[in-house]
C-alpha cells in the first residue's frame, strides 16, 4: 500500500467528472487499499480517486469503530436509489479544502446501490453521519465540492481563506 499525495483547492482535476470502473478488479482493490491508507493518515473519514488524481467512480469511507458499519467502506460506482424528502444540515469538511468547515444541507437518509471491494452489487440504507459523508464524497466523482453547495458569499470567504493559506505556505517555504 502506499500513501498518496491528496489533491487541493482550487484545481481543475477536483472538477472532473470521474468515469465508471469497469468491474473491480485487483487493480482496483489496489487503488481503494492505497486510499484507504492515505484517508487514515490524512487522517480523514473519506475519499475519493480523483482527490488522488484518478478520475473513477470509487469511494472509501471509515467512521471509525463505534460507527454502523464498522471498518471501512467501499463505494464502486455508486449510485443514489432513492433519498429522503427530510433534510439535514451537518458541517462538512473536505481533505481537498484543508481546515475550512461549513455546514450543508442535504437529505437526510439515502439508499446507495454499489459495488463493494469483491465487485459484488449491494445496496446500503444511510443515515446521519453516513448519509451525508456518501452524498459529499458521491458529489466529488461529479466534480462537485462541499462548497460549491454554499452561498456564494460563504463559499467566497472559503475560497479567500484557502489562497491567503497557500500564498503563506509559499512564503513559508521560500
Ligand atoms: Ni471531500
Amino acid at each position: 500500500m502506499a500513501i498518496l499525495p491528496i489533491i487541493t483547492a482550487p484545481s481543475p482535476k477536483l472538477k472532473a467528472i470521474s468515469g465508471e470502473v469497469e468491474r473491480v478488479d485487483d487493480d482496483v482493490r489496489r487503488l481503494l487499499d492505497d486510499m484507504l491508507e492515505t484517508m487514515y493518515a490524512a487522517p480523514g473519514i473519506g475519499l475519493t480517486a480523483i482527490q488522488v488524481g484518478v478520475p473513477r467512480r470509487a469511494i472509501v469511507i471509515d467512521l471509525g469503530r463505534e460507527a454502523q458499519p464498522a471498518g471501512p467502506l467501499f463505494l464502486v460506482n455508486p449510485e443514489i436509489a432513492w433519498s429522503s424528502e427530510e433534510l439535514l444540515e451537518r458541517e462538512e469538511g473536505c481533505l481537498s479544502l484543508p481546515d475550512q468547515y461549513a455546514d450543508v444541507i442535504r437529505p437526510s437518509e439515502v439508499k446507495i446501490g454499489y459495488l463493494d471491494y469483491d465487485n459484488v452489487r449491494r445496496e446500503i440504507h444511510a443515515d446521519q453521519i453516513l448519509s451525508t459523508c456518501i452524498q459529499h464524497e458521491m458529489d466529488h466523482l461529479d466534480g462537485i465540492l462541499f462548497v460549491d453547495r454554499l452561498s456564494a458569499v460563504k463559499r467566497n470567504i472559503i475560497v479567500r481563506k484557502l489562497a491567503k493559506a497557500r500564498r503563506q505556505a509559499r512564503y513559508a517555504t521560500a
